[in-house]
């Protein structure tokens, strides 16, 4: 089990303190393929962080990958993330100065000085994957935003992380360049067996995930397999 949440909340503190999820439970096998929707404001965004362990819970209990998240140590815990969960938002957040083959490198360059031989291997062979190998040494504001999107999802790919969790990922882009980076992100799961938990608004991208969870007002109200519809025309 990747995911395992248990009554999981999260009570944003403040003048007001805001009970943004709460009574989550849920659990995301190796695979999975995953969408979460729900209106905005109902908490997507707090699942997707607490489940990408940027944030944590203040009730329940969370398992990542059989890690109590409670009980490692901020340290401790951003090497599990690095390990385990690749993150591709909305704006991909690329660094601007760098890159596209330097901005792939940058979870690497994070833990290291320099990346070596193998890291720029890898890169390389992810950005040819993602169909950007050839604009690796444009800077990441010299491609198109659908370009962009994608040198996102290699660098999220970086290391072979097991748990992609993307926000959005294709609400910044045209029906076209959403509908073929949806698609680059359910072939790589098709071939690499990432488990990929995707944020939408989008109907019709949800239709396409295997699972769809449903979030209104910080709870989990519906959880089931995407029903078999007629095959995909
Ligand atoms: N840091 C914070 N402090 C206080 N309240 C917050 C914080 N972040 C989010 N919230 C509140 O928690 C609720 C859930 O926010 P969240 O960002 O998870 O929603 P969302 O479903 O991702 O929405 P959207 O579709 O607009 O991105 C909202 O009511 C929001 O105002
Ligand atoms: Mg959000």
């Amino acid at each position: 089990m990747l995911v395992d949440m248990k009554g999981v909340g999260k009570e944003y503190e403040g003048v007001v303190p805001f009970l943004a999820l709460s009574e989550v439970n849920l659990q995301v096998d190796k695979g999975e393929f995953v969408a979460i929707v729900g209106q905005s404001g109902s908490g997507k965004s707090t699942l997707l962080n607490l489940i990408g362990t940027l944030d944590r819970a203040t009730t329940g209990t969370y398992l990542l990958d059989g890690h109590d998240i409670a009980q490692v140590s901020d340290s401790q815990l951003t090497r599990l993330r690095g390990e385990l969960v690749g993150f591709v938002f909305q704006f991909h957040y690329l660094l601007p100065d760098f890159t596209v083959l330097e901005n792939v490198l940058m979870p690497k360059a994070a833990t290291r000085t320099r990346p070596t031989k193998e890291d720029t291997t890898e890169a390389m062979r992810l950005l040819e994957r993602v169909g950007v190998a050839g604009e690796k040494d444009k800077l990441a504001t010299a491609i198109s935003g659908g370009q962009q999107q994608r040198v996102a999802i290699a660098r999220a790919l970086m290391g072979g992380k097991p748990l992609i969790l993307a926000d959005e990922p294709t609400g910044n882009l045209d029906s076209v360049n959403s509908e073929s980076v949806f698609e680059l992100m359910r072939e790589v799961h098709d071939e690499l067996k990432t488990t990929f938990m995707i944020v939408t608004h989008d109907e019709r991208i949800a239709d396409q995930c295997d699972r769809i969870i449903r979030i209104t007002d910080g709870k989990i109200v519906d959880d089931h397999p995407r029903v078999a519809a007629s095959p995909k025309s």
